[in-house]
């Protein structure tokens, strides 16, 4: 999952004509870039995040190297590319000693700053994805061995959960046909309480046992715009109750390979999702176009967006931050877009709020 908004550079160099112009040519090529002439300057910076930092070897209040080291220990994944006034093997060496992944001369020249930039930009996000991997891979391996044992549970939940339901159909009806007089809204409102946490429970166990057993996909070509309109259709009469807007803008002509159900599901997941976190009075917007090989959906909403520290753990099962979330929505929209071949991403959307994309491969 790596999302799409710019590297965010760092240039620490204290000959301020030379820092601007380096992060001008950063800017350029569509880098966030920010300089700082120092190196506490550069730790103030680099704690607002950072993916690659530029260092120059001798600063006012320290040297580089120390400098390149902290970074990188303050932002584990990021890299630092180190400056030097002269070519000498020797600050190669200590540049690699200090954990940098490489150093140009200056004055660099544009292609050479830009093509090493360029590389230590792909291994901050390759690292990404590994960890990201590792996580998840932990995450699904955790679940298998408990998931057979809970699923069996879960079917043992259900059955008397059904008696208990019946038990309250019948319950309701004996109630409504009480001889007037008796005052059935007093006994009524507990009893559609109870019928609710009674819905509650069964959507967690159905989640749950989807989640756990999932069935092999069987795949078939898919149409695009069929799929989302009939889930945005199922979903109408809920976002207009909360006065959201459901926009859509289906460009994608190319059918997914790959199982309806399960695709519906993982839509459905997600703009649930988005119609939850987004407030009255605004729009949940859903699109679809063609890219190369795959289709790729997108999910905008117009709530808080998702925060940068929660984007690995909202995959994981049971992880939620509602208060009557399963946690399990998003793991299931994974599941199954894994078991497709394809991606979920999230991203932030262009007006602010979330943006989930799926990436699915066409028939
Ligand atoms: N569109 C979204 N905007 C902001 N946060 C989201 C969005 N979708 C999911 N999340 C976060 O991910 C968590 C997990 O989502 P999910 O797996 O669907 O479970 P649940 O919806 O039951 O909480 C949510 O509790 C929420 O914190
Ligand atoms: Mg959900």
């Amino acid at each position: 999952m790596s999302d799409s908004a710019p590297g965010k550079l760092l240039v620490v160099e204290d000959n301020a004509s030379l820092a601007e112009n380096l992060v001008e040519i950063l800017a350029e090529a569509g880098y966030s870039a920010a300089a700082a002439g120092d190196c506490r300057r550069a730790r103030e910076l680099a704690a607002a995040g950072l993916d690659v930092a530029l260092v120059d070897l001798r600063l006012p209040d320290g040297d580089g190297i120390s400098l390149a080291r902290e970074l990188r220990e303050l932002s584990g994944d990021s890299q630092v590319v180190l400056l030097t006034g002269f070519a000498s093997v020797e600050s190669a060496a200590a540049a690699v000693r200090a954990g940098a992944c490489a150093y140009l001369v200056k004055p660099c020249a544009t292609p050479d700053l830009l093509l090493t930039v360029d590389q230590a930009m792909r291994q901050v996000r390759m690292h990404r994805e590994r960890q990201e991997l590792r996580i998840r891979t932990a995450a699904a391996e955790r679940l298998a061995t408990i998931g057979t044992l809970t699923a069996g549970l879960s079917h043992e939940i259900r059955n008397p959960l059904n008696a208990a339901g019946l038990q309250l159909s019948i319950l309701e009806r004996r109630v409504r046909r009480l001889p007037a007089g008796a005052d059935q809204t007093a006994l009524l409102g507990p009893l559609s309480l109870v019928r609710d946490e009674i819905d509650r429970l069964e959507h967690i166990l159905q989640d749950f046992l989807q989640f756990a057993r999932p069935r092999e996909p069987l795949t078939r070509p898919v149409p695009v715009a069929t799929l989302v309109e009939k889930v945005l259709d199922l979903l109408e009469a809920d976002a207009e109750r909360r006065s959201i807007r459901i926009e859509r803008s289906l460009r994608a002509q190319k059918p997914i390979a790959g199982d309806e159900e399960q695709l519906r599901q993982a839509l459905m997941n997600l703009a649930i999702n988005a119609i939850e976190a987004s407030p009255p009075g605004r729009s949940v917007r859903v699109a679809s176009s063609d890219e190369a090989a795959r289709v790729r959906i997108d999910v905008d909403d117009s709530g808080p967006g998702v925060p940068a520290e929660l984007r690995h753990r909202i995959f994981e099962p049971f992880f939620t931050t509602k208060a009557s979330g399963s946690g399990l929505g998003l793991p299931i929209v994974h599941a199954i877009v894994t078991q497709h071949g394809g991606e979920i991403v999230v991203a932030e959307a262009p007006g602010g709020g979330a943006r989930f994309s799926l990436v699915l491969p066409t028939a």
